[in-house]
């Protein structure tokens, strides 16, 4: 049962495919007053009540006992006490009803943090539709919000075979050694990334004809040995005269504004940009044009990058800073004073007053970014996913992005950004699979090994592990961390049989995507959805039911040869590596089960039982119909 509850004049976010008549606020079930121009309400939480949402966000499955905030953020530092992460995923479910907010900017969600008995909701403004979802478990409230917001995006086949990627490999040959080194190794592959050194000093839809002098070429080799070239696009346009994507941006007024009605500046990669206004359907379709510029390349792939949108500065903050600076010149530096100096210059990037200042046109009308702020970056996924529909079809390009809000799952995936090479970054990837899948992203996965920090080969092979079932498995790192290749470390044959394990599992797990994404369902579900009246397997956070068939449980942390692990009926338990299957019975009940460095773990319910193909060194080399079932 759906309620739609419309206050004020809510801006048309696209978030909601479905129509629903709207109902009187008399029936909205819980307390609410709009304050100070914004919305709050109050919802009660019994002790042991789960509270489940929000998407792509810090902490556990279970969102109780912390502040979170909607607000897509360009931060890297992913621990437990921030707030936000690059997406706004409003959605809630508390005990039987799910809570969207349709709203395009800053929400704050105090879920049990002040009160433990209540969850406090603060909506930034009172122009808003709220839908209350209200259904007989979890799983029929999640079909039924996800109906409401309209179908996954589904990528092509090849988009889940493993993914090697780097900031940066710099030019054609390094490329063309990462393939070679993943072939000699016996490791299966089917994507390279460019990252932003591919392109002309940083500027979206050109290439660096020094590095990458033939890329049409290079697509084209590569695409002969079935391996897919995947480059990066950002979001902000580099300000050059004569970059032709500039000047038609500029000459067209596509850019967003100052009040003034200059364009706003802000600094990224390439130095000053300006920032497409993809909230206006002109400007989503000039810009989704623009990727034609590389699939006439061959490029079927693309990831949409600092689309939050990230600004590292802007020349008003520089100029701020630096007079506060010179105030202090001939002052002695007490304490105070150096730690306002140090803050003055630390929140030069992605800093609320350019965000304030930055302005979308709106039927003409002028209205800052801070009130629109979370459709950014999915309006940028928009821009390309239209566009991508529309020339090729369904399922033909692989796109995702960092920043999204709900509505951009119709259009594209999402990656969860740059994580650490951490051990507990594996659990925070796990627990995020759930929350996104109810959010409706599918096609979705954490950067394995971690982007940021130097990686272990044990720390890599147990995050490919899990990897393993994440849609998108892409193994990703930053610049000047220690490689993390899967050919980059001793012992090679390990990550040769892990991988081997996802490409036997593949035809597997893209039918049970393509099944969630079509029936509205999750692909991987909390213990507690499917066990609800099992007291331990509902406060389960570290293992995950897969498909109607499975439950998955990784090994998180370094120098352990197994886990505990809590088996919520009689199940199967299957070490998978390379082609071997190890399978022994266990009983409902606590376990200690020993994993080796190169197996999978992987639990079948009784009775159930799941095809497996031979391993194969691309999708496309796959025999899909040679399968034994396990
Ligand atoms: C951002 C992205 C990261 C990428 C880097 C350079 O930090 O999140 O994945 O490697 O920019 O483009």
């Amino acid at each position: 049962m759906i309620r739609k509850f419309t206050m004020g004049a809510p801006f048309p976010t696209g978030a909601v495919t479905g129509t629903v008549p709207a109902s009187g606020w008399d029936r909205f079930p819980y307390i609410y007053n709009t304050e100070d121009g914004k919305f709050v309400f109050t919802i009660p939480l019994e002790p042991d009540e789960i509270v489940y949402g929000l998407g792509e966000a810090p902490r556990g499955i279970n969102k109780r006992g912390w502040t979170y905030r909607s607000w897509c953020s360009d931060d890297p530092f992913h621990t437990e006490t921030k707030t936000a992460l690059y997406a706004a995923h409003n959605f809630l479910l508390v005990k039987d009803r799910g809570i969207f907010i349709d709203f395009p900017g800053e929400i704050v969600w105090d879920i049990g943090y002040t009160h433990t008995g209540e969850a406090a909701v603060t909506v930034s403004g009172t122009d808003l539709d709220i839908y209350t979802i209200e259904g007989e478990s979890p799983s029929s409230i999640v079909k039924e919000f996800r109906r409401l917001i309209g179908r996954s995006y589904i990528p092509p086949f090849w988009a889940m075979g493993c993914q090697q990627s780097r900031w940066s490999y710099p030019d054609a040959d390094t490329v063309r050694e990462v393939v070679r080194r993943y072939d000699e190794a016996g490791i299966p592959l089917d994507c390279v990334y460019l990252d932003i050194d591919y392109m002309e000093r940083f500027k979206s839809f050109t290439v660096n004809r020094e590095s990458f002098p033939d890329l049409e070429g290079l697509a084209a080799e590569l695409k002969e040995k079935n391996i897919r070239l995947i480059p990066i696009i950002d979001a902000a346009i580099k300000k050059e005269d004569g970059y032709d994507v500039y000047e038609e941006g500029k000459e067209k007024g596509y850019f967003l504004k100052k009040e003034d009605g200059s364009d706003f500046e802000g600094g990224v990669w390439p130095g000053i940009t300006c920032f497409p206004d993809f909230l206006r359907p002109e400007v989503r379709e000039w810009f989704g044009k623009k990727y034609r510029f590389l699939t006439d390349m061959g490029i079927e792939g693309f990831w949409n990058d600092m689309n939050e949108p990230a600004i590292f500065y802007s020349e008003e903050g520089v100029r701020k800073a630096l007079e506060e600076a010179a105030k202090l010149k001939d002052e002695n530096l007490d304490l105070g004073k150096f730690f306002h100096l140090k803050n003055v210059f630390a929140s030069l990037s992605n800093n609320p007053d350019d965000y304030a200042a930055m302005q979308h046109q709106v039927s003409g009308k002028l209205v800052s970014h801070a009130k629109l702020h979370n459709l950014y970056g999915a309006s940028m996924t928009r821009a390309a996913g239209e566009f991508f529909e529309k020339e090729f079809g369904r399922e033909k390009i692989l796109l995702f992005s960092r920043a999204s809000a709900i509505g951009s799952h119709r259009y594209g995936g999402i990656w969860f950004g740059d994580n650490m090479s951490w051990w507990s970054h594996i659990l925070l990837c796990l627990k995020m699979l759930v929350n996104v899948n109810i959010c409706g992203y599918l096609y979705c996965g954490a950067d394995l090994g971690g982007f940021n920090d130097n990686a272990t080969p044990d720390l890599v092979l147990r995050f490919l592990a899990l990897g393993v079932f994440t849609p998108l498995m892409r193994n990703h790192s930053a610049m000047g961390t220690r490689p993390q290749e899967c050919y980059s470390f001793e012992n090679t044959e390990d990550f040769r049989d892990v991988v081997q394990v996802r490409y036997r599992l593949i035809p597997y797990l893209y039918e049970t995507m393509r099944n969630a994404a079509e029936n509205d369902t999750m692909m991987f579900r909390p213990l507690s959805f499917d066990y609800p009246d099992d007291p331990i397997a509902r406060e389960c956070e570290t293992q995950l039911m897969l498909g109607d068939e499975c439950m998955i449980a990784p090994v998180y942390e370094q120098n352990v040869s197994g886990r505990t692990v809590y088996l919520p009926e009689d199940m199967t338990f299957v070490r998978l590596s390379g082609e071997r299957v190890l399978k022994e019975e266990l009983p409902k009940g606590l376990h200690y089960v020993r994993v080796a460095l190169n197996e999978v773990p992987l639990f079948l319910k009784k009775g159930k039982h799941i095809p497996l193909c031979r391993p194969a060194m691309r999708t496309e080399l796959l025999d899909t119909e040679d399968t034994e079932y396990i």
